[in-house]
């Protein structure tokens, strides 16, 4: 009987990926490897990462040239169910639960990256939290990284950003020194519309009565501000007959509207 027993016992730990695991975001979820992953980078990473998904990158090599490991771990957007995509707003408070599974210390920060191909992930602001030790191997984690807290940066600083899923993530990157491992885990997030901000707007499909019947425009006069703001805040762009932001200067007009729209 123990014969037996000892070589199941075996089988069934290489069986568990999370066994593996040296840290893991619990909460919310985090971007996980697909098919988009598997063909961008390759067999040997996807079989790395599906092993256990929450390893160090150094373990996901070799891989195919152009698969970035230092960006999500390589995974990609298109991968993710769009029910993972955390809808959020500029400064809004945040948090992350973290499983030190296998403590290995060493520096971790949390940053807001565009990952859109222009953005090449680069931060958007500061970091947003760091650590010196994460995962102590000293001690057990401290509480504030288990439920890490964070903020996202404020409207003047994400500006026109994150607008479309899959456009920025959330990125907790830790690494251990002593171990020379690195690992990045990432989640989706992309800005609330900003309709969803102002519940006194009218609703869009009000006729614009106002506009054919002079009169009725005297009557409605409280009413014309709430719907003037729907219209400015839904869509500067189409508002002011400007054409989306593409250079510096209508970026900073992005950066403006945001600041209008969020203080
Ligand atoms: C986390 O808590 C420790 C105390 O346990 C404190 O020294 C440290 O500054 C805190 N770090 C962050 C990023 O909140
Ligand atoms: C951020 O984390 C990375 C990975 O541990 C580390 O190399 C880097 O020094 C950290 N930077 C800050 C400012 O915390």
């Amino acid at each position: 009987m123990v014969y037996v027993a000892i070589p199941v016992a075996l089988l069934c730990l290489s069986c568990l990926p999370a066994a593996l695991a040296h840290a893991r975001v619990t909460n919310p979820p985090i971007r996980t490897p697909g098919a988009a992953f598997k063909l961008a980078c390759g067999e040997t990473s996807f079989n790395a990462v599906s092993g256990d998904p929450t390893g160090h990158i150094e373990e996901q090599e070799p891989v195919n040239a152009g698969c970035d490991l230092t960006l999500c771990r390589g995974m990609l957007f298109s991968d993710q169910p769009a029910k993972n995509v955390l809808t959020v707003h500029p400064s809004q408070a945040m948090a992350m639960n973290v499983d030190c599974t296998i403590p290995h210390g060493g520096p971790a920060n949390v940053s807001l990256i565009d990952t859109t191909a222009g953005g090449s992930g680069a931060f958007i602001g500061s970091f947003l939290s760091t650590f010196d030790d994460f995962c102590p191997t000293t001690e057990p984690a401290p509480a504030n990284q288990t439920n890490l807290q964070y903020t996202l940066p404020d409207a003047a600083t994400i500006g026109n950003k994150c607008q479309t899923p899959g456009d920025c993530v959330v990125q907790l990157f830790w690494a251990t020194p002593d171990f020379s491992q690195n690992y990045y885990y990432c989640i989706d997030v992309v800005m609330a519309a900003v309709e969803s901000t102002t519940p006194a707007a009218a609703p869009a499909t009000t006729p614009a009565a106002p506009a054919t019947t002079p009169a009725a425009s005297a009557g409605n006069a409280p009413a014309a501000p709430s719907k003037m703001l729907t219209s400015v805040t839904g869509n500067l762009a189409a508002a002011t007959g400007q054409a989306a932001p593409t250079s510096k200067t209508s970026s900073n007009a992005g950066r403006r509207r945001a600041r209008i729209l969020w203080f």
